[in-house]
């Protein structure tokens, strides 16, 4: 691997997840603190338009999350209270709730277990035999791997049901050639501070309609038709005139976030090829290891995380204590996800079963991330090998 220095030692925890933040971003934020304009202005559109350039798109909308970009895109759709939005129970809980900002219902289709997606046979019969009035598709690209995007735009386009793409995870990835967020009516990524780019909070919308781009960039301040930013700078008369179309939110992302993920953007390749090689490293080192299901090897990944399963059958230990023993090695990991329908909110309101989604709820039993951004160090990463090496070994039934 890269980045190998023997006179490095590895500190004594190893974290979860770690932003890779340098000079380049501190210095452009304090420009922009110099530059007496904070909120939205022109690092928000220099930031807009290079997001754009980079995936090719025509219209890229900046907000201060995902959340609130999965939020506008849908309501940009028009979705009706009391429709149901087809999505992934087995996700963050961003991707379900902004169906009910909208009143609108998540109908869960379990996840495919290799790819721990949305299965499109899944999709198909729900659209066939649900009953319910569908009004969306919302698949999630988990953990960076692709969801399988033709049998889903194939459905949207059969079944006339436009498909928004929760791409959180999923900055930069292709497949064949295309990139996630970019096959749908919208896509929407997320720079909170553990993605694979950051603004410490923000998300944008991308999306191929200019429709839906105009009516994002007014719902996202207020409602109001022009641009906060004009109101206040410009120097023609009479510049505080302004109107109030619509009840709209308050979702703007600020020029201080902006400049941050302007220099994120510039490293995004470098931070997706260290990301693979430390992927490759995992798979290379830890393919012997019996007890665990590794994630499926697949270009087709852009690795926010990185996912194995410890088979339950091979191991004395379960994933809490497996867990644990790798946090006393001094490694941090995370579970994603405790499925959707687990929740008490969701079980509450639809009275859902544990194993209503089998996969899903297998899934979530046995999974283990483990750390992988771009500074992860080769030390760290040897490290992170050897404790659940180590822990296996202990373990293995
Ligand atoms: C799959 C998924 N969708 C949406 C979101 C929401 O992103 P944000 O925190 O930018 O609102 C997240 C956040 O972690 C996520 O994991």
């Amino acid at each position: 691997m890269m980045n190998r220095n023997t006179e490095e030692t590895a500190p004594s925890f190893i974290p979860f997840a770690r932003p890779s933040l340098g000079p380049e971003e501190r210095d452009l934020v304090i420009r922009v603190l110099e530059s007496g304009w904070l909120t939205s202005g022109r690092y928000a559109e220099e930031f807009e338009k290079a997001f754009q350039e980079y995936l090719g798109v025509p219209f890229a909308r900046a907000v201060n999350s995902a959340t609130a970009g999965l939020h506008l895109s849908l309501e940009a759709l028009g979705i009706q209270p009391d429709t149901w939005v087809i999505t992934s129970p087995y996700t963050f809980t961003a991707t379900a709730e902004v169906l009910r900002y909208l009143g609108a219902h998540p109908l869960f289709v379990d996840i495919e277990p290799q790819t721990l997606n949305l299965d499109p046979r899944g999709v198909e019969e729900a659209l066939e035999r649900s009953g319910k009035p569908i009004s969306a598709i919302l698949p999630v690209h988990l953990a960076g791997r692709m969801c399988s995007m033709e049998p889903l735009t194939d459905l949207s386009r059969r079944f006339g049901i436009p498909l928004v793409e929760d791409a959180a995870h999923a900055f930069p990835v292709y497949q064949r050639g295309k990139a996630a967020g970019t096959f749908g009516n919208a896509g929407v990524f997320s720079f909170y501070a553990t993605k694979t780019i950051t603004t410490g909070e923000g998300g944008m919308v991308v999306t191929p309609s200019e429709k839906i781009a105009e009516r994002v960039s007014m719902m996202r301040l207020h409602g109001i038709d022009r641009k906060a930013w004009d109101r206040y700078t410009s120097n023609r008369r009479q510049a505080w005139e302004y109107d109030v179309v619509a009840a709209g939110y308050k979702y703007n992302l600020s020029d201080l976030c902006a400049a941050l993920g302007l220099e994120q953007l510039k490293k995004a390749d470098s931070f997706l090829r260290r990301r693979k090689e430390i992927a490759a490293f995992y798979f290379e080192q830890l393919a012997d290891q019996d007890y665990l299901l590794l994630p499926e090897k697949t270009p087709e990944h852009a690795w926010h995380l990185f996912i194995l399963q410890l088979l339950p059958d091979a191991l004395t230990l379960d994933r809490n204590a497996f867990a644990d023993a790798l946090l006393a090695r001094g490694i941090g990991t995370s579970v994603h996800y405790k499925p959707l329908h687990m929740m008490t909110y969701y079980r509450n309101l639809y009275g859902y079963k544990p194993e209503d989604f089998p996969v899903s709820l297998r899934t979530y039993q046995h999974c283990l991330s483990l750390p992988i951004y771009p500074g992860l160090r080769d030390v760290e990463a040897e490290r992170v090998v050897e404790a659940v090496r180590a822990v296996g070994r202990q373990a293995r039934r």
